[in-house]
């Protein structure tokens, strides 16, 4: 059951005058990756063929994940009225699908398939939460505040299911942090690139993966502050069985905090964006 819909929100507040530039190529590049979700679902069920309780779940996740693209598109169409958020999710099916007909998972298990999941949980609330926090435009703060509590009752749902498989598939912690790690680390893959360069570019440009990516990464990194990064880490100790809330997470957070400004200046650097 969804925890909140879309007519909930207060439509008629939104405020053109406090929309932040640099947030909007962010939301519609997210809004069509949301909306995909359902693909994810195919391919979580055939990962989890048998698992009925699971599949259900993930039925219901979908739903919620639609839900934000809708409103995320719905946001972008009142800050660019020339965009086109169904035209622009069509385009996006087209030049990017995921392979869901599979028999197993690519994580090499279930749990290893839950890591991954619980991890692009941890990615999406912490980046809503950022944007919520950065944000003056009171009708993208509210909308970004609702979906990072739905992302982090995801992390929460596929961390449950994974705690029982890993009852049955014993994956050592080092084992789960490489798969979480791996996870993290794809967040530079072709999704987020491809999303804004179909969300964002004119059609006459050609795709260039790493100015896509250079233009998404070098625009969402600015928004993260040392406590979202400290939430990063704990969820990431939690997933993978270490200890969160230590001196060591503190610690790493930190380094984490300073690594991810120094990308965002390389990547704003590459694309011409103010650092
Ligand atoms: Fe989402
Ligand atoms: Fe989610």
């Amino acid at each position: 059951m969804k925890h909140w819909r879309m007519e909930q929100m207060n439509w008629e507040g939104f405020e053109p005058s406090k929309v932040d530039p640099d947030i909007v190529p962010l939301i519609k590049a997210a809004s069509v990756v949301e909306r995909n979700a359902r693909d994810y679902t195919d391919y979580l069920k055939h990962v989890f063929v048998g698992d009925a309780e699971f599949s259900q779940a993930a039925t219901y996740w979908a739903e919620e994940e639609v839900q934000h693209g809708d409103a995320l598109g719905k946001w972008a169409m009142l800050a660019d009225p020339d965009w086109n958020y169904k035209d622009a999710f069509q385009r996006y099916r087209e030049a990017y699908q995921i392979d869901t007909d599979v028999s197993a998972s690519i994580r090499g298990s279930r749990t290893g398939e839950l890591i991954a999941r619980c991890m692009v949980e941890t990615g999406t609330s912490s980046f809503y939460t950022s944007l919520a926090d950065a944000t003056d435009e009171p009708l993208l703060k509210a909308i970004c505040k609702q979906i990072a509590a739905d992302e982090y009752r995801h992390f929460k749902l596929f961390y449950d299911h994974m705690h029982r498989y890993l009852d049955r598939e014993k994956l050592g912690r080092w084992a789960r942090l490489k798969i979480a790690l791996s996870r993290v680390f794809e967040s530079e893959d072709d999704e987020l690139a491809t999303a804004y360069y179909i969300t964002n570019d004119s059609m006459t440009t050609p795709y260039d993966h790493k100015r896509c990516i250079a233009s998404y990464m070098g625009r969402a990194m600015k928004f993260y502050q040392q406590k979202h990064l400290d939430r990063v880490t704990a969820m990431i100790f939690k997933t993978t069985g270490i200890t969160p809330h230590s001196r060591t997470q503190q610690v790493i957070a930190h380094i984490v905090y300073h690594l991810m400004k120094w990308q965002q200046k390389v990547f704003a650097h590459r694309v011409g964006l103010p650092a």
